[in-house]
């Protein structure tokens, strides 16, 4: 079911309704808490406060990502637009829409803009990122679609030369299985005349990776723990959030980083809604996110298999942050 609604220049898509995310929560909850390995997906960190939470960590100087893709940006955005001539920006995971402008600025320098589509599961904070763009873009139509990545792909509005972007590192957020189904699903929603823009963090040292993750200010401390807070109003569970240590731990085989929350006792949670009572053990740990770093010609292989052929990558040379062009090769 979509609900949509609509004033002249902005035009919102709901695809997930509150009942939706309720029934997806309580899914992932059963699961993830029920699991001899306990976790729970990343996408429950964004609520309103979560998602406030994450425009913190990127303005912390630990956190490199989000500064290194924007200064990407601003060097190859007139660059990009000027290989994909797109009139349609698309957008997922858009969240507050920041270096979204970077781009916007490249194609509407071109004359060639006219629509802008962000994509996000988290409602209120799209909404009102949308609604921020309308006012400062004259003549931009915003299209918004609240929705998950992983099940609405084909709600996103076609025609014209869409320009797809996934910036951020999000994709590093997805297992590797996952990872495959979506960029699959994303290139059989893609015609001839669109791109896709990539962002991905890559390899490098250790050290610098795990203090991203690992604030001195303890800002990602609470992004993590804020699942807790939203399992507690949404589920009537009683996490009492200060029990459980932020930890982080780089996985040197997978490449990744993994967010864990770690119990600092025995204790037992209920889960008030779903009748459910999760025992937790001292030091147990529930895995919250991954978030893989890549290599560029890994990004390219990742891509190939999915039926997408890299154009260009920026970035490579100086090992911090990777941006890929590519475009949907012929279809299979
Ligand atoms: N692209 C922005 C925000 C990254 S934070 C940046 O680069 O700074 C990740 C964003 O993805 C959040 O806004 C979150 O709400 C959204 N998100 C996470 N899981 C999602 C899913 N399954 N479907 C749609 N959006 C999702
Ligand atoms: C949104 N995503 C790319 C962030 C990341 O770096 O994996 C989420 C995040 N988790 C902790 N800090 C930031």
């Amino acid at each position: 079911m979509v609900t949509t609604s609509s004033s002249p220049a902005l035009t919102v898509d709901v695809h997930l309704e509150a009942r939706d995310l309720r029934a997806a929560l309580e899914r992932d909850v059963r699961s993830g808490l029920g699991a001899a390995r306990k976790s729970l997906p990343p996408t429950w960190f964004y609520d309103e406060a979560g998602s406030k939470l994450f425009e913190e960590i990127t303005e912390l100087p630990e956190y490199y990502p989000t500064r290194a893709e924007r200064a990407l940006l601003g060097l190859y955005a007139a660059d990009i637009a000027s290989l994909t001539r797109s009139d349609t920006l698309v957008e997922l995971g858009a969240g507050s829409c920041e270096k979204t402008r970077l781009l916007l600025d490249a194609l509407a320098r071109r004359g060639e803009l006219g629509r802008y589509v962000p994509f996000d599961v988290s409602a209120d904070f799209l909404r009102e990122s949308a609604a921020t763009l309308v006012r400062e873009y004259d003549g931009l139509q915003v299209h918004a679609v609240v929705g998950d990545f992983l099940r609405h792909l084909d709600a996103i509005p076609g025609g014209g030369r869409r320009l797809v972007a996934f910036l951020g590192g999000t994709i590093g957020n997805l297992v590797p299985a996952q990872r495959v189904g979506f960029l699959a699903a994303l290139r059989a929603t893609m015609g001839p005349a669109d791109h896709l823009l990539l962002g991905a963090d890559l390899v490098k040292d250790a050290g610098r990776i795990v203090a991203a993750y690992d604030d001195s200010a303890g800002v990602t401390a609470r992004f993590n723990r804020n699942v807790l807070n939203v399992v507690n109003r949404e589920l009537d569970a009683d996490f009492v959030v200060e029990r459980f240590a932020h930890a982080v731990r780089w996985d040197p085989v997978a490449r990744w980083i993994e967010m864990r929350l770690r119990s600092d006792r025995d204790q037992l949670v209920h889960v008030g809604a779903l009748g459910l009572t999760v025992p937790f053990a001292r030091d147990e740990e529930l895995l919250t996110e991954i978030s893989a770093k890549f290599t560029p010609s890994g990004i390219g292989r990742e891509l190939a298999r999915a039926g997408f052929v890299v154009e260009r990558q920026w970035g490579a040379e100086e090992g911090e942050f990777l941006l890929t062009l590519a475009h949907p090769g012929p279809r299979r």
